[in-house]
């Protein structure tokens, strides 16, 4: 087939790199011309596992990169990838999808044939079918006989996105017009995965509600944990027993300091903002982002219990990223928790194998290091806010430390003499 997507971000990137795997003719379509020239010449944009040898494989052969919408009338399928932040007060900045889709419209003019318009952003229930189609249709001066749309919702998790695209649980196809869904459909016939037909709504809300399904479990474990913590019961070997329950699973019960990410907050934060605007009053889901703003306050409450008063105390803070495999700091609990250390007076140490430069532009104020013993030499104390696993070897690097209080927000250290925030 012959496919369009149209942003190059995390999920277009890793969406066009696939979909050429898969066999299909991929133009991706990108603004940022700097990206544009990165990807053209084989440099992916963004870090993760396993794309660089995809793109080097496909680039100039089966993937181009262009700035122009000129290919979009050429394609079978589009799949919209643009971002859609939060906006204030939780809802959703729909700005990128609107250009994308008139650019769309535009590019769409006097066509002849059938093509598929599919969006994998994460847009709010609704959105295909009473935002984007009508602007394409109404750009493109088309009708049904000529478009179908298509929300076809991403479920990949960053660190491993190339992994779960080629092996996804499930794909997500909602569609009005059967023609557009079996379109949607035959692109992915290589992937072995159970296809679900639904509406372009229900497949929206599939997103939301998973995210937010996961973001709850999390949040839950750590309420848990920290009723565990106060007991002295490992919160880890009770989340093992729950978790051999097939109703519940082992996955996403991790407790500890929180979740982070472009995607759980700010989803949780669009699906509270769309209940209160229907009236309805979402206490589960405002409690798992209160748990989850408290956990961080939590760590540098424990730190104070420790160490007393923390002004002026050197303390080291391990890992940067919002989870481990990525430099990605969005959301990151490291940020609450260095900003609260600052608020207290710490002087704050930190190191990230890969997070260093993208902190640096979220907070610029504390001490950077190149290695976690730089970090740790004379620290009073120490956080550790990422599972990264060269972090599990640290040993003779605490001692060190001037005092030896060492508190995980993630379970990952085998050095002895250390303490969990829920275990
Ligand atoms: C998530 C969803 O998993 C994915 O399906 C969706 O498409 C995008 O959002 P991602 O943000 O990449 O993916 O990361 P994920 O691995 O889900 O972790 C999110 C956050 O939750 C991280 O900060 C992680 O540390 C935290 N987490 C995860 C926990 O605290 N405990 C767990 O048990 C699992």
């Amino acid at each position: 087939m012959r496919i369009s997507v149209v942003g190059g971000g995390y999920v277009g990137l890793v969406s066009c790199v696939c979909l050429a795997e898969l066999g299909h003719h991929i133009d991706l379509i990108e603004i940022d011309e700097r990206k544009v020239r990165a990807i053209n010449s084989g440099r992916p944009t963004i870090f993760e596992k396993g794309l660089d040898e995809y793109l080097s494989v496909h680039i100039g052969k089966s993937l181009y990169v262009t700035d122009c919408f000129d290919e979009v009338s050429k394609s079978d399928i589009v799949f919209i990838c643009v971002g859609t932040p939060q906006a204030i007060e939780g809802a959703m900045d729909i700005s990128m999808v609107r250009i994308a889709s008139e650019s769309i419209g535009d590019s769409l003019r006097n066509c002849q044939g059938y093509r598929v318009i599919a969006i994998k952003s994460t847009v709010l229930p609704g959105t295909t079918q009473n935002f984007i189609a009508p602007i394409i249709l109404k750009r493109s001066g088309l009708d049904s006989r000529g478009l179908g749309f298509v929300a076809n919702p991403e479920f990949l998790r960053e660190g491993r996105a190339v992994e779960d695209f080629m092996n996804p649980d499930r794909i997500i196809i909602g569609s009005e017009d059967e023609t557009a869904g079996d379109l949607v459909e035959l692109a992915y016939k290589k992937l072995d995965a159970p296809v679900m037909r639904t509406s372009t709504s229900a497949a929206e809300m599939i997103k939301y509600a998973s995210n937010a399904f996961l973001a709850a479990k999390i949040s839950l474990a750590n309420e848990i944990g920290n009723i565990c913590k106060k007991m002295g019961i490992d919160s880890y070997d009770v989340m093992r027993g729950v978790g051999m329950d097939h109703r519940i699973s082992p996955q996403f019960l991790n407790v500890g300091v929180g979740f982070g990410g472009s995607c759980f907050p700010k989803d949780v934060s669009a699906l509270i903002y769309l209940a209160e605007k229907l009236g309805d009053d979402p206490i589960i889901l405002r409690s798992v982002l209160k748990v989850n703003e408290d956990q961080p306050i939590r760590i540098v409450n424990m730190l104070h219990e420790r160490l007393g008063d923390l002004d002026g105390r050197k303390i080291a803070v391990l890992g940067l990223s919002f989870k481990n495999g990525t430099d990605d700091v969005r959301e990151s609990r490291s940020i609450p928790v260095i900003n609260e250390l600052k608020r207290r007076g710490a002087r704050v140490f930190a190191y990230d194998p890969l997070a260093e430069q993208a902190m640096r532009k979220e907070i610029s104020d504390i001490e950077y290091c190149s290695k976690a013993e730089h970090a740790l030499r004379d620290a009073e104390g120490c956080l550790v806010m990422t599972e990264w696993s060269e972090f599990r070897s640290l040993d003779n690097e605490f001692s060190l430390m001037k005092s030896k209080v060492i508190i995980e927000g993630r379970r990952i250290l085998s050095y002895v003499d250390k303490e969990g925030i829920c275990w």
